[in-house]
């Protein structure tokens, strides 16, 4: 039986933290044994604010060398950068020309980027989610394993294929949101009413980063909100002990009952430890494999060749086939 595709892209920007790995990484690397998938570092998108060309370009080996780490195996799927494939600029052209600008304009993410880089609102931002449902079609993805964040977006891309499909024909596979349910959010360590962010910005000690070391992981942990009432109990009234119970269910792989029973009578300080240690246990052998992967650009620099390979030869089907729906000469 014919495998279902799976496409995913992630911006080359921002570190990523725990709760990405456990919302996204992880689940990538959990569907390349099911389905046909391609995963891109998505650096067309990454422009779209600005951003450093340096760094841009060391984060976008660093992101590739993270995902590799994390267990993505590009024998099993087909890991490549964005620019390197033509065809998503490409088919993007050709969708704007069957969106609306009121559609685009319409959009969450648009709107308030808008506001946060007031001073750079340019086309390529409100084109984004255009750009997005390129990179989507043209792999016929049936499935898009995204954050809640990015439904808006896949919803456009389904619009824009259905569109397409009715002015010129069946082209395209349209394509569902898999949006993973029963993975608890893990919220900041200092505010466990907010989302563990990105950004560093904030307090340095809220978010824990796929980059920080055993020590740093360890102490962020010792630092995290809890409460008075001194008991570790999976409660609604104890919103920093019960993310901090997520956490390590997450990467324990243990439930909240049975960590109530393993901390039973024991203090925060102790548990707060042993969610460090979860923690960073599973860290540890992930940075030091990512730093074995940067320190050998050219072996890097094959792996990355071949995605983009095979990512290259399955968008230029597409396009060809686009191409020659909409009229296009092509020799
Ligand atoms: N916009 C996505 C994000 O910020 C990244 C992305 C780009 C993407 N292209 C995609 C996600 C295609 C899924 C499919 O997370």
């Amino acid at each position: 039986m014919e495998r279902k595709i799976a496409y995913s892209a992630v911006q080359p920007s921002g570190n990523l933290t725990i709760g990405n790995y456990v919302g996204a990484v992880r689940n990538w690397v959990e569907m390349q044994s099911e389905y046909e998938c391609y995963y891109a570092i998505a650096n067309l998108h990454a422009i779209t604010v600005r951003q450093d060309p340096a760094e841009l370009r060391r984060r976008t080996l660093e992101l590739a060398a993270l995902y590799i780490a994390c267990g993505l195996d590009p024998e099993k799927c087909a890991l490549y950068v964005q620019s390197q494939v033509p065809a998503h600029a490409e088919l993007c052209w050709v969708l704007n020309t069957v969106t609306a600008v009121g559609e685009a304009s319409r959009m969450t993410q648009f709107k308030d980027k808008s506001q946060k880089h007031a001073d750079n609102v340019n086309m390529g931002l409100m084109d984004y989610p255009v750009l997005m449902a390129a990179d989507i079609l043209l792999y016929q993805a049936d499935y898009v394993p995204v954050g809640a964040d990015q439904k808006q977006h896949v919803e456009l891309a389904r619009d824009l294929a259905i569109r397409f499909n009715n002015r010129y024909g069946e082209t395209f596979t349209v394509p569902e949101p898999l949006i993973r349910k029963g993975v608890a959010k893990i919220a900041s360590l200092q505010d466990p009413a907010k989302k563990m962010s990105k950004s560093e910005a904030e307090n340095p000690n809220a978010s824990v980063f796929l980059s920080d070391d055993r020590d740093t992981v360890l102490r962020k942990f010792k630092r995290a909100v809890t409460d008075s009432l001194g008991a570790v109990r999976y409660s609604e009234e104890q919103p920093g002990i019960a993310n901090l119970i997520n956490i390590y269910c997450a990467f324990r792989g243990c439930t909240p009952e049975e960590v109530e029973r393993e901390f039973k009578g024991k203090g925060y300080g102790d548990f707060k430890l042993a969610v460090g240690e979860a923690v960073a246990d599973v860290l540890d052998p992930i940075r030091e494999e990512q730093r074995r992967l940067l320190a050998d650009k050219s072996y890097l620099g094959d792996l990355l060749a071949r995605g983009r390979e095979r990512a290259a030869a399955a968008a230029r089907k597409t396009l060809s086939k686009v191409y020659r729906k909409v009229g296009f000469y092509q020799g």
